[in-house]
């Protein structure tokens, strides 16, 4: 029983630093009883009060390509819309600054795209509508009206999702890019304004020999973001 318990354990550690965003899947299907086995397992993480909040919204056949057509238009077009809620600080500051760069170089880094390549880093962000061609998309919803706690509890269900399919042997990414067009992408799932859109997830089998699959991003020391005071 003992070695059962250290075995769960050392599953969950490396589902936390084995995890990284994929970008690029597999053809093979992920079966409804996996998905559904992978929400039930986020569900699990704990929120204020137990309220549980967001949804998750799976967007297959022609709604998805409607949806992903509709928002590469968009994007395409210079499209503003007003977002559901902010994400980043304005301005940002530089410490942060310099991180959301050092992703950026990340990413395009592993695809050889160069800096000053308009065109390629516009084909890879693209891709973010096309939720990454996975099997699965999802639109992450959140019921109108919570404050920031609400985005943290739901933060945690959507960690735990990642964690359940990389313990499973699938991966995801979530997609932020997606909350860029909450009217549209409403309009496109029937949802009414009682639901917030915070972001995209494409899930699937990692395809491990695509160029973007070797992204790798790094995390800052503990003395960035841990003091001990008195
Ligand atoms: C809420 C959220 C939104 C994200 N949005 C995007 C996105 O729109 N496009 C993308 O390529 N990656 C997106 N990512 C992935 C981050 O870039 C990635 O998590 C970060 O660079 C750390 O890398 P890792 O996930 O591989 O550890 C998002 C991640 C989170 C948690």
């Amino acid at each position: 029983m003992k070695n059962f318990i250290d075995n769960l354990a050392v599953n969950a550690l490396c589902s936390m630093t084995e995890r990284r965003s994929v970008r690029a899947f597999l053809p093979q299907p992920v079966t409804p009883q996996t998905l559904h086995e992978l929400l039930a397992l986020a569900r699990f993480a704990p929120s204020g009060a137990n309220l549980q909040p967001g949804s998750f919204v799976q967007v297959q056949g022609e709604v998805r390509e409607s949806l992903s057509h509709a928002l590469v238009q968009a994007w395409t077009n210079g499209q503003a819309e007003a977002e559901d809620y902010d994400y980043f600080p304005k301005p940002m500051p530089m410490t942060l600054r310099r991180r959301q760069v050092a992703a950026a170089q990340a990413l395009y880094g592993a695809l050889g795209v160069a800096r000053d390549d308009r065109a390629g880093r516009d084909a890879q962000f693209e891709r973010n509508f096309r939720f990454f061609d996975a099997p699965v998309a999802l639109v992450v919803t959140l019921e109108h009206g919570f404050g920031s706690g609400g985005y943290m509890d739901l933060g945690m269900t959507l960690y735990g999702l990642m964690l359940a399919a990389q313990a499973k042997g699938l991966a995801t990414c979530a997609i932020g890019a997606m909350a860029s067009y909450p009217s549209l992408i409403r309009q496109h799932l029937g949802l009414d304004e009682g639901s917030v859109i915070v972001c995209g997830m494409a899930l699937g089998y990692a395809d491990l020999d695509a160029p973007v699959n070797q992204t790798r991003t790094e995390r800052s020391s503990l003395d960035t973001y841990f003091k001990v005071v008195g």
